[in-house]
């Protein structure tokens, strides 16, 4: 795990996006999985400000709310149309996301992990993490194993989303997710985490034991980890000081 800690949320998102600019140069088909809530919209300002070509790059977003519409505006169709793909030429066809609505709801989740396949994996895992530690919408005590499939909000994380809703009660209880297990098989992940609000959540993910309890801590097996914060959200970890250094003493060839 590489933990870079930033003094503010623009410039660890700079190291974001740079991280995938270089992807996106290096191979211009990438497959990115992505994320929606407060803290990736920065990251999506940026990327749209690089100017990159996005014209054979897929996406697959990682959850959805379970019975919204599609144009409800905190639909997270929504949010990736009005962040990201109404800003880019990326075609329609390469774009994928949870279909809250599916009839269906397991064919649909084997189908969507069988798409995720398909395009060979992916490649860049861009992740949040809940106030509760959760990954995607993987509550604690999700499996680390778990697949994509239909999961039930916690009442925390229904609070800390009724600011999206206007109240507690316009928010769905039910949300379609990658599993811990789907996010493990990107071959690159980056986790950005911003405000104090994230740092205990943060603190459990990198330095406490791996444990269903804290989703987000399986992503200590995982062998290619970027962890981009701000001062805020870094500020429970026993282990700040050496990360810092670490990041400025870095090698060179390694920038
Ligand atoms: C949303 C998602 C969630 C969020 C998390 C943090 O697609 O995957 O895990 O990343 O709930 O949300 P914000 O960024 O709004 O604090």
């Amino acid at each position: 795990m590489e933990i870079i800690i930033q003094p503010t949320p623009e410039e660890a998102t700079k190291i974001a996006a740079r991280i995938i600019a270089r992807l996106l140069s290096r191979k211009p088909n990438a497959v990115l999985g992505l994320a929606t809530g407060g803290t990736p919209q920065l990251l999506y300002q940026e990327l749209v400000t690089m100017n990159l070509n996005w014209s054979q790059v897929k996406t697959f977003n990682i959850d959805e709310y379970a019975g919204l519409p599609e144009n409800h505006p905190q639909s997270f169709h929504s949010f990736m149309r009005e962040n990201l793909f109404r800003h880019i030429k990326i075609p329609a066809r390469n774009v994928h996301i949870p279909d809250g609505n599916a009839w269906d709801v397991e064919k649909f989740c084997e189908t969507y992990e069988k798409q995720i396949r398909a395009a060979h994996g992916i490649d860049l895992q861009v992740l949040g993490i809940g106030g509760n530690g959760h990954i995607g919408f993987n509550e604690p005590m999700s499996s680390l194993a778990s697949r994509t499939r239909i999961k039930t909000l916690t009442r925390q994380t229904i609070r800390d989303n009724a600011r999206f809703f206007g109240s507690r009660s316009n928010v769905p209880r039910h949300v379609i997710t990658m599993g811990i297990g789907t996010i493990m098989e990107a071959r690159q992940i980056i986790l950005l985490a911003f405000g104090a609000k994230k740092s205990e959540a943060v603190a459990s993910a990198i330095e406490g034991p791996i444990a269903a309890r804290h989703p987000a801590s399986a992503l200590q097996q995982h062998p290619h980890v970027t962890i981009c914060l701000d001062d805020a959200a870094a500020s429970k970890l026993e282990f700040a000081g050496y990360y810092r250094e670490t990041f400025r003493n870095k090698p060179a060839w390694q920038r």
